[in-house]
């Protein structure tokens, strides 16, 4: 029996009309200080990304997304911010932010942009205000300041783990604490505080003012607090429901704040959209972030800790849709962003404890054994899985790299890593992030592998020079190959959003077909999969067919 997933109200919707632009995006992120470094001091910048705007173009994506790109000290890859309305000096100035959002426009690609609402840095005008006026002013109101426990107050208010590791509160000089759900440079806004809310409207307008097609909200879910006493323990908040009544977690008034932002988005012809950073306990709250009224969007992270196996895919994406459908949202297909280790190298390592899950952590944990990663698996598999997604409805966000079949660094020692969660130890992801933010390379050749002229802000290790741009370019049968086409004929892919899944004999291929004649098989095993007559309907695949057979661990685009 097959299943059909549609959603009502959009059957037939224009989905590269302009107001609905985002249901169906490819989205490209950018991180960019590890993205093109044009004025050559080993960080990228925005005159990089303008650049290499014509291979953007080529990609075929829609729309790029851009990690935070504005002044900070980088206690946090820049998601510690010290001006939400500027460009970093060292990568560039508003005028080159203009310059290359009318070129990505120019070739008809949309521009969504982070905003952090969630903390400042501690470098930001309010906080340095704060620390200077006191106790009980007006400046301390933005943000979450508390007096401590203990005789002498010396002991922070509650025992509180930061995301990141380590204490969630931090002592400043008169004796007050400030709270911190991340580093301690990034002190958390209080959003109960009208300033705050106002001040964001602000910025939002300012971007949106300058042609910015959509925001990517981090932590969307973490805003608003219930910090009144008594306050509970970190144990006790361990067991607290994540229902909308938690106090740090998904609170249900966190929405009047989206639908504050929703006014500003739809005051702009066409709307700006959003998508949300939401990890939250269930769909059905995931679906809130999405809803018209608020942000519209939200990340489906689900496949970021699934195995590389046919009935987990099934279960997730037949979840998201139906998710999906309850929003009137578009669902979000991620495998790698710049939070976790790259989707090839997962797929590349052998499982752990029976899963996969987790594994890529581990393996940079212990150095990146060589012999336990099998690069071309995770290539094939990274492929195999790209291209089922690439089919399926809804909107796709692809990390910078990967469309190079890009794996994991993780020989980076140390002193050379930046990323906090490795210094305090977080214990979601103890080995920290840098190893996907490695800057990429261009070029087999040169210096950092084309990305600068003056070296690169992470180390590229040697085997860099088989991913580059140049190689692949040059390679019909590479991953970079693959992706051009793949996203050139994903256009008349996605036409509806509907789905209807096709049995196949086998418990690890995985098939479905789209009402315009599209299908897509995806082939989780190792042994082959006969086509039969179908053969002659592909258009596409990821591994070459072998007389109308699709080899394993192997996906297939067919036209009727
Ligand atoms: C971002 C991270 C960042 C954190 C704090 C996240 O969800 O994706 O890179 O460290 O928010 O801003």
């Amino acid at each position: 029996m097959s299943e059909v997933h549609s959603l009502d109200t959009h059957d037939d919707l224009d989905t590269h009309d302009d107001a609905a632009w985002w249901r169906q995006a490819a989205v490209y992120q950018i991180y960019p200080r590890s993205f093109a470094d044009a004025t050559g001091d080993g960080i990228g910048d925005v005159a990089g990304i303008l650049s290499r705007v014509d291979y953007l173009a080529e990609l075929g994506i829609d729309a790029v997304w851009l990690s935070p790109f504005y002044p900070s000290a980088l206690a946090d890859g820049g998601y510690d911010v010290d001006d939400y309305r500027d460009v970093d000096p060292r990568l560039g100035t508003l005028d080159d932010f203009d310059a290359m959002v009318d070129a990505l426009h120019e070739r008809g690609i949309k521009v969504i942009i982070d905003i952090v609402p969630n903390h400042t840095s501690n470098r930001h005008e309010w906080f340095q205000e704060a620390l200077a006026a006191g106790r009980g002013s007006a400046a301390r109101d933005r943000y979450i300041f508390r007096e401590g426990t203990g005789p002498d107050g010396s002991q922070p208010p509650t025992d509180w783990v930061s995301v990141f590791g380590g204490p969630a509160w931090e002592r400043v000089d008169d004796g007050q604490w400030y709270f911190h759900n991340f580093a301690t440079e990034q002190p958390d806004l209080n959003w109960d505080n009208p300033e705050v809310r106002e001040d964001f409207l602000t910025t939002l307008r300012f971007w949106s003012d300058r042609g910015v097609d959509g925001f990517r909200i981090d932590v969307a879910h973490m805003l608003t607090k219930d910090l009144s006493e008594p306050l509970p323990s970190s144990a006790e908040l361990a067991l607290l429901p994540q229902d909308g009544t938690h106090p740090l977690i998904d609170r249900d008034e966190v929405h009047e704040i989206y639908a504050e932002w929703r006014t500003v988005f739809d005051s702009y012809d066409p709307p700006r959209t959003a998508v949300a950073e939401a990890w939250v306990s269930t769909p059905e709250r995931r679906a809130k972030y999405a809803s018209a009224e608020g942000l519209g969007q939200a990340f489906n992270f689900d496949l970021l800790v699934a195995d590389f196996d046919a009935a987990e895919f099934r279960r997730i994406i037949a979840d998201n849709l139906a998710q999906a459908t309850l929003s009137g949202s578009s669902t979000t297909w991620v495998l790698s962003n710049h939070d976790v280790t790259r989707h090839a190298t997962r797929y590349g390592l052998p499982a752990l404890d029976g899963r996969a899950v987790k594994q890529g952590v581990e393996w940079v944990r212990a150095g990146g054994p060589a012999a336990d990663l099998d690069r071309e698996q995770g290539r094939r598999r990274a492929e195999a899985a790209t291209m089922l997604l690439l089919g399926l409805p809804g909107s796709t966000y692809l990390y910078q790299g990967e469309e190079l079949g890009l794996h994991e660094v993780a020989e980076i020692t140390p002193e050379q890593r930046q990323d906090p969660a490795f210094f305090r130890g977080a214990e979601f992801d103890g080995f920290g992030r840098d190893g996907c933010r490695v800057p990429l390379p261009w070029s087999a050749d040169g210096s950092s592998f084309g990305f600068g002229a003056d070296g690169a802000h992470l180390p590229q290790p040697a085997w860099f020079a088989d991913y580059a741009v140049d190689v692949e370019a040059a390679d019909p049968a590479s991953t970079l190959s693959l992706y051009r086409k793949a996203l050139r004929l994903r256009r008349s892919l996605q036409t509806d959003e509907r789905l209807e899944w096709r049995e196949t004999d086998r418990d690890d291929v995985l098939r479905f077909a789209r009402p315009n004649g599209w299908q897509v098989v995806t082939n989780f095993g190792t042994e082959p999969f006969d086509l039969g007559s179908d053969a002659d309907a592909v258009v596409l695949t990821t591994q070459p067919l072998r007389d109308g057979v699709l080899p394993g661990e192997a996906t297939a685009w067919l036209r009727a």
